[in-house]
């Protein structure tokens, strides 16, 4: 069974080599994605102007609002979805793409560092908060390695997507990332994996591959309640989720895995479990630009996944609010309060891209959510309990 799926991978890899010339150096989205490609291009490809998507007047802009910040470091009681949003200094906070981790009453938000160029390439910054409004800057917890060239996180690489899961039996936290080589722009799709022994870190990078030997972009992580943890990603040049499961120590994949949505071009997973029941939001793929959301729902992680319709409801719901997921997120474990949590990308000024959380309603076995100003986590309370 497995064979056949990873032969049935390779063969659908080949088929589709010959028209993602320009994904092996962009994030390989495909067809669906020809409105976005041009944007793509100039953010992924090594040979373009710079690598660059934000102009010096766009970091003038972000420096400038951060030099604001004495006016603006005000104590904040709501989510402003959209809004530019200050650390506890006043300084705007700089992690995309993030994956949040609870322990203790606090909440660890690790993400993308976007610097000058817009990409991702300084490492994975960390904000703690125990009431989810107000962040606190905890610094860079994995950084580039600026003195080893030939490190797979040598500068220059890119690195996106971070997660933290906790395992039991190691007592390691373990982060796992996107991660593109140095000088490869998007073309590498590979894995990276880093460990601390305590979740504020600095973590260690341990290794980075292709899951299984495949493809490995967008992603996410996710631990059973048995302690079984998967990694999602986007493979086969984002043309079709793999479930990876991980082994006990979940640095590694088990070699156990299934292709899932396949030709469904998925990206921006975020899996999680209500109900027992897991439940997987995600975003089409169209790089940086906006699209209409996916949800599905299984009764195993490795499926078989049923597609329900985009949880966005109302106005902008066809470009999910102008955001593309990122994570889901339990207020309180148990609790059934769940928070989308997405990012609002500028592709002319990345740096300045924003953080869009809603909260999540259940209602008859599918999440929907709709656009707000201002809202409490109080509201995140799900329809039928
Ligand atoms: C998006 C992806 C982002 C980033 C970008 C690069 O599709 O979700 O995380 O990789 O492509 O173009």
């Amino acid at each position: 069974m497995q064979l056949q799926q990873s032969l049935k991978a390779s063969k659908y890899r080949l088929v589709i080599t010959g028209f993602c010339l320009i994904a092996t150096t962009t994030s390989g989205c495909g067809p669906s994605a020809a409105t976005s490609l041009d944007r793509r291009f100039l953010a992924g490809n090594k040979t373009g102007p710079n690598t660059s998507q934000t102009t010096p007047q766009a970091n003038e802009s972000i420096n400038a609002i951060n030099n604001s910040n004495l006016m603006n470091a005000a104590r904040l009681n709501s989510f402003r979805p959209g809004e530019i949003w200050r650390d506890t200094e006043g300084q705007v906070i700089n992690a995309h793409g993030g994956g949040f981790y609870v322990e203790n009453g606090v909440y660890y938000w690790f993400g993308e560092v976007k610097g000058q160029d817009g990409l991702a390439r300084a490492g994975i910054s960390l904000y703690s908060s125990t009431d989810l409004y107000n962040w606190r800057n905890e610094g860079l917890v994995l950084a580039v390695d600026k003195s080893n060239p030939d490190s797979d996180i040598a500068e220059g690489a890119i690195i996106e997507r971070p997660k933290v899961i906790f395992n039991k039996k190691t007592k390691k936290y373990v982060m796992w990332f996107h991660l593109e080589l140095k000088g490869q722009g998007y073309g590498s799709a590979r894995a990276g994996v880093a460990v601390s022994d305590t979740v504020r870190g600095p973590y260690r990078f341990l290794t980075s591959f292709k899951p299984n030997n495949e493809m490995s972009r967008d992603q996410t992580l996710f631990v059973d309640d048995n302690g079984k943890a998967y990694q999602i990603a986007a493979s086969e040049e984002n043309q079709t989720m793999h479930i990876n499961e991980l082994t006990d120590d979940y640095l590694k994949p088990n070699g156990k895995f299934v292709r899932a949505f396949i030709g469904r071009s998925m990206e921006a997973p975020a899996v999680f479990k209500y109900k027992g029941r897991y439940h997987l939001i995600a975003s089409g793929c169209t790089g940086w630009d906006p699209n209409s959301a996916r949800q599905a729902v299984a009764d195993n992680m490795m499926g078989p996944w049923t597609e329900l319709d985009n949880p966005a409801q109302g106005p902008e719901s066809d470009v999910t609010f102008r955001s593309q997921s990122t994570y889901v997120l339990e207020v309180t474990p148990g609790s059934g309060q769940f928070i989308y949590i997405g990012d609002r990308w500028n592709p002319d000024n990345l740096a300045d891209s924003r953080y869009i959380w809603l909260p999540l309603q259940y209602d008859n076995g599918r999440f929907t959510m709709s656009w707000k100003d201002e809202w409490q986590w109080g509201q995140a309370l799900p329809v039928t309990p």
